[in-house]
């Protein structure tokens, strides 16, 4: 499966938690799947390595870039029709937030939405534990549970997650960085953890603009291309490898053909690079593929929810129909 950002391995309660974790240093199925796509013919890493704690900062800098329309845009649409989504959704919900970050889209929405409980998942945990801390002081009456989970193994929620009113929430179109047929498994594994009261409130990212699309994943003052080279230092820190940056480069273009931005790293030069257990030359100008973004249409994705077992009762695009939040309930109890 390729994988986006956060799904389920280490559960860690906050109070109990010594150090917070993400991905291991060094464990030895993460060195073998790095090991494993930097032997590919075609290089490739999946996206959850962009997420260190640097990382997880570069993409909140990249969500305050004028180019990356994503984050504003879906924002727009969540204060023009909270409202709309809260009265379809009803309070006192526990709200499971995937790939929570930084929680700031969830708890713009508090307000609307008033749930029970709040549990955000994300992979990095050191950076999720500090947003949930900062969050309870703002929000003291609603419970918030953390979850530390990769996202690109099996959903599996602790028992301590309410059964009732599950209110999955999965915005930022972190969906895109699926590929379609991986993202009806994955949206599938949320449908059979929804129940039959629950819902899925989900934001995804529509066809544009090609020149919109490049300009979002290739911005002026390289904070993009930061994220993408901060991979190698991530690889470094997990699988012992000696990547040297400076002698990689960003590359990002949309393609057409598979409705997605491609993101990947470039060799500057001829280069040989060395980890724990492996190794790799690059001749000059060779690629590791390291993120794909797919852009849907509305009835695309509506397809996608439905294939999941999902039946969609709301849709809200902006004016320029470059987003959409959508809720879906099961379409079968
Ligand atoms: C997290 N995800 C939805 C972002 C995206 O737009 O695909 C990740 C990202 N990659 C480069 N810029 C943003």
């Amino acid at each position: 499966m390729t994988l986006p950002r956060a799904a389920a391995i280490h559960v860690i309660a906050p109070e109990k938690s010594i150090k917070p974790a993400g991905i291991a240093h060094g464990d030895a199925a993460t060195i073998a799947e790095i090991s494993a796509g930097l032997l590919a013919p075609q290089a490739s890493t999946s996206p959850k390595y962009f997420y260190d704690s640097l990382g997880s900062h570069l993409f909140e800098a990249i969500c305050e870039l004028p180019e990356y329309y994503p984050t504003r845009t879906e924002a727009a649409i969540f204060a023009g029709h909270g409202a709309g989504m809260a009265e379809l959704i009803g309070p006192d919900m526990t709200l499971i937030d995937l790939g929570a970050g930084n929680c700031a889209k969830a708890a713009s929405l508090f307000p609307l939405l008033q749930p029970r409980e709040y549990v955000p998942v994300d992979i990095s945990g050191e950076f999720l534990h500090q947003s949930a801390a900062q969050l309870r002081q703002r929000f003291p009456d609603v419970a918030i549970n953390p979850l530390v989970m990769d996202l690109s193994q099996p959903l599996a929620l602790p028992p301590s997650v309410p059964v009732a009113r599950r209110q999955f929430f999965y915005p930022g179109s972190s969906i895109g960085n699926f590929t379609p047929h991986d993202a009806v498994a994955f949206l599938r594994q949320v449908r059979e953890n929804v129940g039959g009261d629950g819902g899925l409130l989900i934001g995804v990212d529509l066809v544009k603009d090609p020149s919109v699309l490049d300009a979002a994943y290739d911005d002026a003052i390289g904070v993009t291309a930061a994220f993408n080279l901060n991979l190698l230092r991530h690889l470094n820190h997990l699988a012992g490898a000696d990547f040297d940056p400076q002698q990689w480069r960003h590359v990002a273009f949309f393609n057409d053909a598979e409705s997605r931005i491609e993101m990947h790293l470039e060799a500057r030069v001829a280069l040989a690079v060395r980890w724990r257990g492996g190794e790799r030359s690059f001749a000059q100008g060779e690629r590791i593929h390291t993120e794909n973004s797919y852009k849907y249409t509305v009835p695309g994705f509506r397809d996608l929810l439905s294939e999941a077992g999902f039946r969609v009762d709301g849709i809200w695009t902006d004016d320029a129909h470059w987003f959409a939040v959508m809720h879906a309930a099961a379409a079968y109890a």
